[in-house]
């Protein structure tokens, strides 16, 4: 988390001048350092979403927007989707570097022992409404880990290691029982031989009468979905899971937050939104044209779901290896996907037209992960549980840098009051 002081930046405000250090980073982003900016003159910044604001400096992930470049590490996100397996893109992001044979072994053994959960937790499933949304329970879920395991719930560094497998673990775990319970079936438990996301698809899809009904297609799909999911920097969700985190609370309850931030519509519930527009398109007959000039109209909140990125104003990388994967899976079910189609025509219309081209708005990584899910047999509302899945070990990740940063404080931004001055009570009897 080290950055190279390259200059000083000068503030000037009515006849004081603030010199403020100026870093820059490996990849050459440049920050200035306001953090004496309120002592020394009164001042604070405003910057709503915090668009032009750092709030850490971090090793884990590298984006370049402009470019469309992702890294993990240093590893492009599509070298690693292409070579790597998901548990081992989740062993880097966490100990910074990709696991030998050896500790690979080791970590798909931790991972396998603690997969499955306390059966008074599981009892908890009875007692949730059929319909709940599977990332309320998710989260309650994530949160409640740290009532059956309370010596793991603390931040105690020696037991990381423990915390996190148990968490990366339980949480495929708990994602896959909440989708049997909205579906009426058994939960079916894990299994000690099968690997991480084999593991997860035979939760989710094998049944009493029903054994093993996923392939090999799906397998190496879920594994590179995973990976693309894995880590984006300080994305809506990884600033809340460090927030939270600012504030000494432990790895559970941050996890549960972020979570639900991840929910939103706006963040990781857009790939829930993409389908639902796609239908909505099919069931309208198809009419593209009609969405995409919705989307561009200011009076309409609409938005094209799946497009736009706060960072990326190119292709997002994921969005490509997503695409293939898609077309992939589909092409492996032998099925037309109408779906697809309008997505595809929707995506070249968007491209050619100068609305989208002038915002820099291009497929985000959400635009076609969600048909692949589909296309695997993964319900609409488990597809942000997916994301969250997927997102785990680049939350944690973030997390324990928070904790190993000496820079790191309190999240607690300041603002600029806009209400009433003071004023004194008046008596309710003589109140107008
Ligand atoms: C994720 O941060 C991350 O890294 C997130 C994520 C991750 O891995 O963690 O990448 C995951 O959240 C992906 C994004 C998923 N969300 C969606 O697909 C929802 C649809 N997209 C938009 O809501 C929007 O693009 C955001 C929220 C993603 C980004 O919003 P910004 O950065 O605040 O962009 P903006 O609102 O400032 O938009 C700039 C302009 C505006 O028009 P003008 O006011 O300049 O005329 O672009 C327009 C916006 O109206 N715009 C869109 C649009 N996205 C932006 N117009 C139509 N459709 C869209 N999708």
């Amino acid at each position: 988390m080290k950055m190279n002081k390259i200059g000083n930046a000068e503030i000037h405000v009515d006849d004081q001048t603030l010199v403020c250090p100026v870093y820059e980073g490996t990849e050459g982003e440049r920050a200035v350092d306001i953090r004496k900016l309120r002592k020394e003159t009164g001042l604070i910044t405003y910057d709503p979403g915090f668009v032009n604001t750092g709030s850490c400096a971090s090793d884990i992930t590298f984006i370049d927007g402009e470019k469309g470049i992702l890294r993990y590490r240093g590893y492009d996100v599509a070298d690693l989707a292409e070579n790597c397996e998901f548990i081992e893109v989740a062993y880097l992001l966490i100990n910074g570097s990709l696991p030998t044979v050896a500790q690979k072994a080791r970590y798909s053994s931790l991972l396998n022992k603690h997969s499955m959960i306390h059966e008074d937790m599981r009892e908890f499933f009875i007692h949730y409404p059929d319909r709940s949304h599977p990332m309320a329970i998710l989260s309650a879920m994530a949160v409640s880990l740290s009532s059956f395991y309370p010596e793991m719930g603390e931040n105690h560094t020696e037991d990381v290691d423990m915390k996190v497998t148990r968490l990366i673990s339980k949480l495929r775990t708990i994602a896959a029982f909440s989708y049997k319970k909205s579906i009426g079936d058994p939960a079916v438990y894990p299994r000690h031989g099968l690997k991480y996301c084999e593991n997860f698809l035979n939760m989710m899809f094998s049944s009493p009468v029903n054994k093993n009904p996923y392939n090999a297609v799906m397998i190496e799909a879920l594994n590179k979905l995973l990976i693309i999911h894995a880590d984006h920097e300080q994305n809506c969700s990884a600033s809340v899971v460090r927030g939270v985190g600012s504030a000494g609370a432990n790895l559970y309850a941050s996890i549960s937050a972020g979570i639900c931030a991840l929910w939103g519509p706006l963040h990781g519930g857009a790939n829930q939104q993409v389908i639902e527009m796609l239908e909505a398109i099919h069931r309208d007959g198809g009419d593209v044209d009609k969405v995409i000039e919705k989307a561009k109209n200011k009076r309409s909140p609409f938005r094209l779901m799946g497009f736009g990125h706060r960072v990326y104003k190119s292709y997002d990388p994921r969005a490509k290896i997503a695409k293939a994967l898609c077309e992939k899976v589909i092409a492996s079910t032998e099925k037309i996907d109408p779906l697809l189609d309008i997505a595809q025509e929707l995506e070249a219309k968007a491209l050619a037209d100068p609305y989208f081209i002038e915002r820099g708005l291009y497929p985000n990584v959400d635009f076609y992960t969600g048909l692949t899910y589909r296309e695997m047999g993964i319900p609409t509302d488990m597809f942000t549980v997916m994301f969250a899945i997927g997102r785990l070990p680049g939350w944690i990740a973030q997390w324990m840098e928070m904790q190993k940063d000496h820079d790191s404080r309190i999240a607690r931004p300041r603002q600029v009051y806009t209400g009433p001055n003071a004023r004194k009570v008046v008596p309710i009897e003589k109140r107008k």
